[in-house]
C-alpha cells in the first residue's frame, strides 16, 4: 500500500519552504538506519528554488550532506555543462554550494548516446545497490509533472512495455516543450521500491494533468505518474492553488493541508 498526501500551498515560496523542511526531516532516519541518505533529483524549472534553498547556509546543518548520495530520476542526453543538463542544473544550484563529494554524486552520463547512458547508469545503480535489491533504495525522489502528464522521462503512451523488473534505467525518446528529446529515465520498478516520492507541481497549465493523474481513471499509459506507487512508501504532492484548481477535493472545499486523500 502507498500513502498519498496532497499539500496545497498558496505560492511558490511556500512550496519551496515546505519541500525543504520535508527533505530535511526525511533525511535523518535513513542515515541513522543505514548510514546514508539516497536522494534522487529531477530536472525542470520547478525544483530549482528548492535546490537553491537546500544549498543555502540556512540548510547547511539541517541535512546530513556528508552522508547524502545523489542520484537522478532522469536526464536529458546533453553534456553536463549544457544548459539543459539536469545534472548541470543541480551542480550549480545545490552540489557546488554544499561542496558535495564527487564520490557521492551518481549522475546519468547524458553526454553518451541514450542507450549507452542507460546501460552505464544501470551499472552505476548496481554498484550502489542496497541489500536485497539490484539498485539503491531511494529514500527520497523529487519529481515533477509535465502538462502532458509525464514525470521523470516517463512520457504518455511511450512504449516502455514490457517493463522488465530487473532493468532500472531505460533510454527514451520524449518530445516536450522543445526540450531535448533523447533521454534516460529511471523505470517505475525503481520508484516502487523507494521510501518517499515528492512531486512539486505549479501552474494552471498542469491542473488537468494533475487532476487526471490523482483523481481520474487508472490509466498509467496515459498518466505515467500513476505507475509510481512505492510499496509501503509515501507519495507527497506539493502543489500550488493554480495546479490544484481542478482537484475534486479542493472544489469541495476540503482542508488545504495534508492529507486530502489516502490511497
Ligand atoms: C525534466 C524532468 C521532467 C520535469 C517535468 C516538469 O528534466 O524536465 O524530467 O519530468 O520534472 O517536465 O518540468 P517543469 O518543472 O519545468 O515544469
Amino acid at each position: 500500500m502507498t500513502v498519498t498526501q496532497i499539500w496545497i500551498m498558496d505560492d511558490g515560496p511556500d512550496i519551496t519552504r515546505a519541500a525543504a523542511e520535508l527533505v530535511a526531516s526525511l533525511s535523518r532516519e535513513p542515515v541513522m538506519a543505514r548510514g546514508r541518505f539516497n536522494f534522487a533529483l529531477s530536472g525542470g524549472g520547478t525544483p530549482v528554488p528548492l535546490y537553491r534553498l537546500l544549498g543555502s547556509p540556512a540548510y547547511a546543518l539541517a541535512l546530513p550532506w556528508e552522508r547524502t548520495h545523489f542520484f537522478w530520476c532522469d536526464e536529458r542526453c546533453v553534456p553536463p555543462d549544457h544548459a539543459e543538463s539536469s545534472y548541470g542544473q543541480a551542480r550549480a544550484t545545490l552540489l557546488q554550494p554544499i561542496d558535495a563529494a564527487a564520490s557521492h554524486v551518481h549522475r546519468i552520463r547524458g553526454e553518451l548516446d541514450p542507450t549507452a547512458a542507460a546501460v552505464d547508469y544501470t551499472t552505476t545503480l548496481r554498484l550502489h545497490a542496497d541489500e536485497g535489491l539490484p539498485w539503491p533504495q531511494i529514500d527520497l525522489a523529487i519529481l515533477g509533472l509535465g502538462a502532458d502528464g509525464h514525470t521523470a522521462s516517463l512520457f504518455p503512451q511511450t512504449t516502455l512495455e514490457p517493463e522488465d523488473p530487473n532493468v532500472p534505467a531505460r533510454a527514451v525518446t520524449g518530445d516536450y516543450d522543445n526540450r531535448p528529446s533523447q533521454r534516460v529515465t529511471l523505470m517505475p520498478t525503481v520508484f516502487r521500491t523507494a521510501r518517499h516520492l515528492v512531486f512539486l507541481v505549479t501552474g494552471a497549465n498542469k491542473a488537468d494533468a494533475l487532476a487526471a493523474t490523482l483523481e481520474g481513471p487508472h490509466d498509467p499509459a496515459r498518466w505515467p505518474a500513476q505507475r509510481l506507487q512505492p510499496e509501503g512508501g509515501t507519495v507527497t504532492w506539493i502543489v500550488d492553488r493554480a495546479a490544484g484548481a481542478r482537484l475534486q477535493a479542493i472544489r469541495r472545499g476540503a482542508p488545504t493541508t495534508s492529507p486530502l486523500r489516502g490511497a
